[in-house]
């Protein structure tokens, strides 16, 4: 391996989430705006260009992948790209984060490429709550579907992302936790982020992850494991030894900024080195004009070590993160 990815405080790029689209077929709220304007075609990186970034990045030890989008299940014939990566030397794991609504025709295609998990978003349990949240009609069973498709391909873990927004969804934290007892099922509470493309965001419609977990224990027993390093979320399971896992994701109220090891990109090719800064840097002028592997690399190097401190930092300072870019634009 080549010289670890260190940014400016020492943290180590180890996680690489890829936006492989921009493109959605879901309207959440809490991410798209009501008119989005997606990137023309011809700016989008091509496969094989995706492929060469994490073959320099798998270089340095950036080994775990996570393929985002939007919904990186509108790109046509996804496990070729999860194909081409697989085979690259030092791809660690192959994941992916979908809104489920195609996922159910595509499982056994995508593990048999060599996709290891995946994570399905489904914000309620509630099929026309949940239709209201992503904007669509008739798409609840499609993802139902789509979990259970992932199961029964053997694809380990399967995650459900549930983002909780107070007055919307918060009164069904202990449905949730009972399917991921009757299920096996990981469910991940995700804390509401500043990245709508609404701009309905405020800290009132945050519930904490605090307030999350006493909601759960004074239902069921919950024993934390050991965090580990890098990880967005704390990890429970249930006391009473029952199967599923409950995640929280404090990004808002207990961010774990000091040691991520994530570093992100756009379809575009922007390296976007921390999700709650706008700082980006196109990388796609120099993959498209003729530069070197060790050009590219340099220029992912200055990039990353530009890698602002993060949301903890500005809290630590009492500032409220503003809305910074709508989610569809880069994935989780
Ligand atoms: N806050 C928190 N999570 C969000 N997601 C989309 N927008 C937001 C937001 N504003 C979730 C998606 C998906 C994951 C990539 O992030 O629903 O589960
Ligand atoms: Fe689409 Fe995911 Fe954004 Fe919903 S959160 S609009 S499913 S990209």
């Amino acid at each position: 391996m080549r010289q670890p990815l260190l940014d400016g405080f020492g943290r180590q790029a180890r996680k690489l989430r890829l936006s492989v689209t921009d493109r959605c077929n879901f309207r959440c709220s809490f991410c798209m705006p009501q008119n989005p304007v997606w990137l023309p075609h011809s700016e989008i990186l091509t496969y094989e260009e995706m492929a060469r970034l994490v073959k320099i990045l798998s270089s340095m030890g950036v080994g775990k992948i996570r393929l985002t989008g939007g919904e990186p299940l509108m790109r046509k014939d996804l496990d070729i790209l999860v194909r081409l990566l697989k085979d690259i030397e030092g791809v660690e794991s192959i994941s992916l984060t979908t809104n489920g609504y195609l996922l159910a025709g595509m499982t056994e295609k995508l593990r048999e490429a060599g996709l290891e998990s995946v994570t399905v978003s489904l914000h309620s349990l509630k099929p026309e709550r949940f239709e209201s949240i992503v904007g669509r009609k008739d798409v609840f069973s499609h993802v139902l579907d789509g979990i259970k498709a992932a199961s029964k391909a053997g694809l380990k873990p399967v995650k459900i992302n549930c983002v909780v927004t107070r007055g919307c969804n918060d009164d069904e934290v202990i449905d949730f936790v009972e399917l991921a007892r009757s299920s096996g099922l990981v469910v991940r509470f995700i804390e509401y982020m500043p990245f709508d493309g609404q701009k309905f965001w405020s800290t009132k419609l945050v519930v904490t992850g605090r307030e999350i977990l006493e909601a759960i224990s004074r239902v069921y027993g919950l024993v934390e494991l050991p965090r580990e390093a890098g990880s967005t979320s704390r990890v429970f399971r249930f006391r009473d030894g029952s199967p599923g896992e409950v995640n929280i994701i404090t990004s808002i109220s207990q961010p774990f900024c000091s040691d991520c090891d994530r570093i992100r990109m756009t379809a575009d090719g922007k390296i976007v080195p921390c999700l709650f800064s706008r700082d980006e840097y196109d990388i796609k002028p120099l993959l498209r004009s003729g530069s070197s592997d060790e050009e590219l690399e340099r220029f992912i190097r200055d990039a990353f070590r530009r890698k602002s401190p993060g949301v903890e930092y500005m809290l630590n300072r009492g500032h409220i993160p503003q809305h910074v870019r709508p989610m569809y634009t880069l994935g989780g």
